[in-house]
């Protein structure tokens, strides 16, 4: 059975809502050394327009990435479903004493009038979207003629048997270690069978997303080098399946 909008919407939030408290202790969300948040300065600063200029981070969760574009200069908003994640935004935007506008809004259904952004960013959320083709819609609709979209996601499983090998010593690892059971769903069967990339995506699809939606200048950067530095901090048992593609998409706006 499907679900409604609304009803997915509602699942989606009380998810990340539950997920907030520790979202970002772990490696690959919380950005938690300095050759990672230097790796992801490096990575923006190259696709990035002046400082001053106007982001829009859509799904921006713990505001991970939409501090750091503050960090660097940039005049930010902040977007979510989750009001928990985006509680977690505001304190630590707070204790940092960066300026971010964080509210709570719908990737799909932004508030935002026409061409208001200079650049509409975001990371791990088109996996997570079951639009995704409309939402590229809608995050075009915000952009300022000429603005650039900014794409960053990953294929978390690529159904390969060596992914499935590592996952089941995963699992098992984190069964004896931490005492739950990691195959247990992120969402509910329901709303998995509405997401259209449930496991992650190709970078070649998001590309195709890119050019169904006519934007120009398409490129792609891998990650690769950012997953590695985030591989080396965590445990054995999540490291041992932390070998996906990870990538970066830019377009423009004609
Ligand atoms: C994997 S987290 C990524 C958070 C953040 N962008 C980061 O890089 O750490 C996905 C986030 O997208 C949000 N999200 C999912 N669907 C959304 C939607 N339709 N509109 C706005 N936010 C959404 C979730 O609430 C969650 O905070």
């Amino acid at each position: 059975m499907l679900l409604h909008d609304k009803e997915a919407k509602a699942e989606i939030a009380e998810k990340w809502d539950e997920s907030s408290e520790s979202y970002d202790s772990h490696h690959g969300h919380g950005i938690q050394t300095d050759e990672e948040h230097d790796a992801w300065i490096r990575v923006l600063s190259r696709l990035l327009p002046p400082v001053g200029s106007k982001i829009l981070d859509v799904g921006c969760g713990t505001g991970e990435l939409t501090l750091l574009l503050a960090e660097m200069g940039y005049n930010v908003t902040g977007i979510d479903l989750s009001e928990k994640m985006l509680q977690k935004a505001r304190g630590k935007a707070k204790s940092s004493k960066l300026k971010v506008h964080f509210e709570r809004g719908d990737a799909e259904k932004l508030n935002s009038s026409d061409e208001s952004f200079d650049v509409v960013i975001n990371r791990h959320l088109l996996w997570t979207l079951h639009r995704p083709t409309e939402a590229i819609d809608e995050w075009k609709r915000v952009l300022k003629k000429n603005g650039k979209l900014i794409v960053i996601d990953g294929l978390w499983n690529d159904g390969s048997i060596n992914h499935r090998l590592c996952r089941s010593v995963s699992d098992l690892f984190i069964m004896i270690s931490e005492r739950k059971d990691p195959r247990k769903g992120w969402y509910s069967k329901e709303l998995n069978c509405m997401l259209p990339h449930p496991f992650g995506m190709k970078k070649e699809k998001a590309q195709e997303y890119f050019e169904a939606a006519h934007l120009r200048d398409i490129s792609a950067v891998t990650l690769n080098d950012i997953r590695d530095i985030q591989r080396k901090h965590m445990p054995f048992s999540q490291r041992i399946t932390y070998n996906f593609t990870y990538y970066l998409i830019s377009g423009c706006k004609r």
